[in-house]
């Protein structure tokens, strides 16, 4: 059988560049789609990702990039330069797309001009697949800053021969994220180059919204997981959004397939950031790694303290004021808790402020450190996720391959990577409500099979050998590719 063209476009992608999940995914899904398509006998298929090329690119990779050629892209009056760079990886075609005037930043986001900058980056990926003369099967297109390539496939290129066949499917990664403006902005032909006739297409609402048009414009949507793609059709967890979700259920075009993990980017075994490597039959050197992080965090050593890790995104989504709520209370348990993240002013002060206080028991370190990340999964034996909403999560799966054993509110990724030990299965602690006390609770419930060292040792070893890689969810990417194409 012949095989499939796919092109991925999106914003970020490991180990170039990632801030979040978004980068965690869109760096392992295209080699385990191309494995998996390669699996079933199928010919020639080919993966290809289109990419930004920020200034903030890894050295290392910078200096392995090949340059292929340029063009102008047309973005209503604008000609901007686009030049294309190379680079292969297992098979897997990356383009990464240069204009220092828009991608020469220091972050990758939170720019006045964040609407053009992607809608540039939209639009050149078009075009730049018809500069090489490339035609994929399928476009997949990740979050809002690539939303506008199926908007554009529908309005600027309809009729265009080449592109007639082409399907895309537009993956939410986090609906909280839309990409939404205002009217009075001028920004559909302006900036978008939009026709006016088809505005329509971007107003939800009272305002232009990329991640509405997106959906309306895709063939396929699909989000992250199953529970997360039942959970954002009611006004809770849409953000505004649930009725044009519910619109593209009715016709049928939401999935929701859950993430995987990276299982060489993530392994206790193989990875230098830990104090000591191990693995699942030797456990017994995470206490090395506990020992070592208590030491370099300044923190009472004693590997018979549980100490609890968060990795996080100081946000509220994250349900940070359930754990605002229950920390005095917290701080009353033989415990030690250590978070890692930068977000909203407001949470990084008050963990500033509860370390001022609890000195001895609490390490808040505002920064975005993967290395730390890392000592902190190795080394933590539970890892608190109480989020609100979460779409996947990938810690949850990170933390479990690295056995420090999750303590999760139950929505969206979390509930269906997640069971409680006391049901069947069981790999983790689970609480239903957003309530500070449930959560508190079930903390408790882990502090107290910490000190049963009979228990604990199963726990780590049940939660080491869950598989939360990528082998069942490209499977499941495929089929939805396959399924499309025969529409
Ligand atoms: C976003 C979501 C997170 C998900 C990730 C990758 O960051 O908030 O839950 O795991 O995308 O899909």
């Amino acid at each position: 059988m012949e095989g499939k063209k796919i092109a991925i476009i999106a914003s970020e992608c490991q180990p170039f560049f990632a801030s979040g999940g978004l980068g965690d995914v869109v760096g392992s899904l295209p080699k385990r789609i191309l494995k998996a398509a390669n699996d079933k006998k199928e010919e020639k298929n080919e993966v290809i990702v289109i990419l930004p090329l920020y200034s903030k690119i890894a050295k290392e990779y910078r200096n392995k990039l090949v340059y292929v050629t340029q063009h102008v892209v047309t973005l209503a009056w604008r000609k901007q330069y686009c030049g294309i760079f190379k680079y292969i990886d297992k098979g897997v075609t990356y383009y990464f797309l240069d204009n220092e005037y828009y991608f020469k930043r220091s972050a990758y986001y939170g720019y006045f001009d964040d609407g053009e900058r992607f809608a540039f980056f939209s639009k050149a990926a078009i075009d730049t697949l018809l500069f090489l003369d490339i035609v994929p099967d399928i476009i997949h297109v990740h979050d809002w800053q690539t939303g506008l390539v199926p908007v554009y496939l529908r309005t600027n290129y309809f009729g265009d021969i080449r592109l007639m066949n082409v399907k895309t499917i537009f993956t939410i990664h986090n609906i909280e994220y839309q990409g939404k403006y205002s009217f009075d902005d001028d920004i559909i032909e302006d900036v978008f180059g939009i026709d006016s006739v088809n505005a329509y297409l971007l107003e939800y609402n009272g305002c232009l919204n990329i991640m509405k048009a997106a959906m309306e414009c895709a063939n396929f949507v699909s989000t992250v997981s199953p529970t997360y793609a039942n959970e954002i059709q009611t006004p809770q967890y849409a953000h505004g959004l649930d009725y044009e979700i519910r619109r593209v259920v009715s016709e049928g075009k939401l999935r929701g397939i859950l993430n995987g993990i990276d299982k060489n980017f993530y392994s206790p075994s193989k990875d230098n950031a830990l104090f000591e490597k191990y693995d699942r039959k030797s456990i017994e050197k995470r206490n090395v790694n506990k020992v070592k992080l208590q030491e370099m965090l300044n923190l009472p050593v004693d590997e018979n303290i549980p100490m609890i890790g968060m990795v996080t995104r100081l946000v509220s989504h994250k349900g940070l004021e359930m754990v605002k709520k229950a920390f005095e209370e917290l701080m009353k348990e033989k415990v030690q808790v250590v978070v890692l993240g930068t977000g909203d002013a407001q949470y990084e002060g008050f963990f500033k402020d509860m370390e001022n206080q609890y000195g001895s028991k609490l390490r808040a370190i505002i920064a975005f450190n993967q290395d730390l990340s890392r000592k902190i999964y190795s080394a933590s034996d539970l890892f608190l996720m109480p989020s609100v909403s979460e779409p996947c999560g990938l810690s949850q799966m990170i933390a479990s391959r690295y056995g420090s054993v999750p303590i999760v509110r139950r929505t969206g990724g979390l509930a269906d990577s997640i069971c409680d030990f006391t049901l069947p299965g069981g790999n983790g602690y689970t609480f239903d409500n957003i309530d500070h006390n449930e959560m508190l609770n079930v903390i408790k419930r882990a502090l107290n099979d910490f000190e049963n060292k009979e228990t604990w040792r199963k726990h780590i070893e049940k939660v080491m050998s869950v598989d939360f890689g990528w082998t069942a969810s490209a499977k499941k990417y495929l089929q939805m590719y396959e399924e499309i194409l025969e529409k």
